[in-house]
């Protein structure tokens, strides 16, 4: 059970989670970075099982940025190892947890093993229900809005929508988020106070938590600390308080 009591009207919807810090988590243990990528992603399975138990209804975490490509291919190498080997193994909890998952980026640029599992993955669990996992992988929120304008550009010469019709509705039915709500709260862990191109668009009201934890010392506890911080502050919009 949750560690803190909150008022489930209070909690987030859904939560977005920069899972930063796994590289020096290693390093300063004097292990490779790799081991650091291990634990990070042994915290993320249990990340879901915390989401799911408190009934939030959407977890978006971001696993590989656009960006995270230039590091040594070394390190690249091992992470797409570690995801193919992580998802393979999480198969089962996503249909035991009826569990949604969705994939945010350009996933065709991974090696076809990856991409094969990652497509059998979205079409096992389309029809789950409790909650969504979107995994973001290979994903730039810039990427994202540029591939977005590239869509609608494209129906609006095929006559399939107008200038008229283009609102911020109709634009994010062409991002990866289709017909998702936005995250309420994001948290970043690892002690950096930017977004690194995550959910750009989407973000627009969250509520964000930066903390100085390593991602794969990032606990249940803590979790309910920021829960409950969250079902404190007042979001606004933009408007005046009732
Ligand atoms: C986040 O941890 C995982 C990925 C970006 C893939 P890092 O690998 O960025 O860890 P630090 O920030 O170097 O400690
Ligand atoms: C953000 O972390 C990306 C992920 C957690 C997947 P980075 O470590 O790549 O971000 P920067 O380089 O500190 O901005
Ligand atoms: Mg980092």
């Amino acid at each position: 059970m949750p560690s803190v009591d909150i008022d489930k009207n209070s909690l987030p919807d859904h939560v977005g989670v920069i899972m930063d810090g796994n590289g020096r988590w290693a390093q300063r243990r004097g292990f490779p970075r790799s081991k650091g990528h291990i634990e990070g992603a042994k915290r993320f399975r249990k990340m879901i099982f915390c989401c799911r138990k408190r009934n939030i209804k959407a977890l978006t975490v971001y696993a590989f940025s656009t960006e995270n490509w230039g590091r040594p291919k070394l390190e690249v190498d091992l992470l797409i190892k570690l995801f193919k080997t992580q998802l393979q193994s999480a198969l089962l909890d996503f249909s035991d947890e009826n569990i949604k998952v969705n994939f945010l980026g350009d996933v065709s640029k991974f090696p076809d093993s990856l991409h094969m599992l990652i497509k059998k993955i979205v079409k096992i669990s389309e029809n789950n229900k409790k909650m969504t996992l979107n995994i973001a992988l290979n994903y730039g929120g810039r990427a994202e809005i540029v591939n977005a304008v590239k869509s609608l550009v494209s129906e609006y010469f095929e006559r399939k929508v107008s200038i008229a019709e283009i609102d911020e509705n109709k634009f994010s039915n062409f991002l990866y988020t289709k017909g998702q709500s936005d995250p309420d709260l994001i948290i970043r862990t690892g002690g950096e106070f930017r977004l690194s191109n995550f959910l750009l668009w989407q973000s627009a009201y969250s509520e964000l938590f930066f903390t100085k934890t390593l991602w794969p010392d990032f606990k249940e506890s803590e979790f309910d600390e920021i829960l409950n911080e969250y079902a404190s502050r007042k979001r606004r919009y933009g408007g005046i308080q009732a």
